[in-house]
């Protein structure tokens, strides 16, 4: 096992009893908390095995952790198209089109491993809990752009004349009409659509209908007829501002102006969705973001293939003694794993995974249908050096 989990990585998995304030916990609750736990190790017939060369891998994939690049431009491309396994993201598929896949990837929790053949290895990328809470915040935000299309992507960010003017309510009102807008697109064949996917299947609608009623109290605020002024830039860089209410740019504004100027929009607290700090505290954030990789490793997320994971769930949070159980529980299974990376050291971790699964980085890379020549396979996901490192085998080192 070659694994990359840093002195910094130990924390991730601290189910932080301290912070988890007891409940006045009756002896009822502590026996059932502890009659689940029982069935819990029940339930965990399999754990993860060496890889061995032929044994099927599983990456366990946390979201938010760069698992994507590191499915897509290590593993998938060191696997040949017959042995991977049909996409699972959206739900599991198991031994439908390749009954002999060899690598399978997917926002599963451990849990899944229960359904894999006996012999399954396990890889994983890990990531700082608090930088990975920040990326899910903005990637749900981001998942809502994309469920509102091009315009109100733009009146979220309070860029683009015709959409600024937040707070005299003029882009809530354009961004409302795109509220209701769904995707008319259908995804291309074969891909599944990433607010499909757990947890911004939850997620992502959640924020779209908190957003629905931010909007609702924004447009029915008064407008001022004299407007604000919103800065945009050229597509040279020039800045220039514009007043959507009087429908008016100018290069400069006079000081009589200037205080009608809003200040730019703030990502992570502004009126049109939740604010981070509302959204910490939040139970749906509590429910699928706080301790997540933890409960992924232990197979006890909202989306676990366990059916009493919740109730487990909610023992850790209220029983300092059962959340001892389970981190202790979780370090070890960690052991078991081929690779185990943490995303501030993505590079190190490719290579060490690479080679806990003995996928030299100067070997083939596989696209779609066959090998990859050129740079084909860049896809924009890619970053240079993993590509430089599988597909122009002789030239150029892996390095950083
Ligand atoms: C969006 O849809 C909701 C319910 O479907 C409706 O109440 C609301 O008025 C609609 N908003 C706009 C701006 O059309
Ligand atoms: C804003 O002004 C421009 C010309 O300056 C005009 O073409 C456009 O139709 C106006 N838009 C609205 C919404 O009145
Ligand atoms: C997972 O969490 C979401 C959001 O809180 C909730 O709607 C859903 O019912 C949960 N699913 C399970 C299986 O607990």
């Amino acid at each position: 096992m070659a694994t990359v989990l840093s002195q910094s990585a130990v924390p991730l998995l601290l189910l932080a009893a301290a912070a988890l304030l007891p409940l006045l916990a009756g002896a009822d609750e502590a026996s059932t908390c502890q009659a689940v736990l029982k069935e819990f190790h029940t339930f965990n017939e399999k754990e993860a095995v060496p890889y061995g060369g032929d044994n099927m891998v599983y990456f366990l994939h946390v979201p938010r952790t760069a698992g994507r690049t590191f499915h897509s431009c290590l593993l998938k491309q060191g696997t040949p198209p017959s042995q991977r396994c049909p996409k699972s993201y959206d739900h599991l598929r198991i031994d439908v089109h390749v009954p002999a896949c060899r690598l399978l990837s997917s926002h599963d929790d451990f849990s899944v491993v229960q359904q894999l053949p006996p012999g399954t290895a396990v890889v994983t990328q890990l990531r700082e809990p608090l930088d990975r809470f920040l990326s899910a915040y903005e990637f749900a935000i981001e998942g809502l752009r994309r469920a509102q299309g091009a315009r109100a992507q733009q009146g979220l960010r309070g860029r683009g004349p015709g959409t600024g003017d937040v707070s005299g309510s003029v882009a809530a009102v354009v961004a409302a009409r795109q509220v209701n807008k769904t995707r008319k697109k259908p995804p291309k064949p074969g891909r599944t659509l990433t607010d499909e996917v757990w947890p911004w299947s939850h997620l992502v609608p959640f924020f779209l209908q908190d957003m629905r009623a931010r909007l609702d109290v924004l447009s029915s605020r008064p407008r001022d007829p004299a407007g604000h002024w919103v800065e945009y830039s050229t597509k040279e860089g020039r800045p220039y501002y514009y007043n959507k209410m009087r429908n008016v740019s100018r290069w400069e504004l006079t000081e009589a102006e200037k205080p009608r100027l809003l200040p730019p929009l703030n990502p992570y607290d502004n009126d049109l969705v939740m604010p981070l700090a509302e959204f910490v505290h939040h139970p749906i954030a509590k429910e699928l973001l706080h301790n997540g990789e933890a409960f992924q490793v232990l197979g006890l997320t909202n989306y676990s293939h366990w059916p009493k994971a919740e109730q487990l769930r909610h023992c850790a949070r209220s029983n300092p003694a059962v959340a001892d159980e389970l981190k202790a529980f979780a370090l070890q299974r960690l052991r078991t794993f081929s690779h185990v990376g943490t995303t501030d050291q993505l590079f190190p971790s490719v290579e060490s995974c690479a080679a806990s699964l003995g996928l030299p980085l100067d070997g083939h890379a596989y696209q779609g249908g066959g090998e990859v020549r050129g740079r084909r396979a860049a896809a924009g996901v890619c970053d240079r050096r993993f590509l430089c490192a599988r597909q122009h085998m002789n030239n150029v080192r892996f390095g950083f």
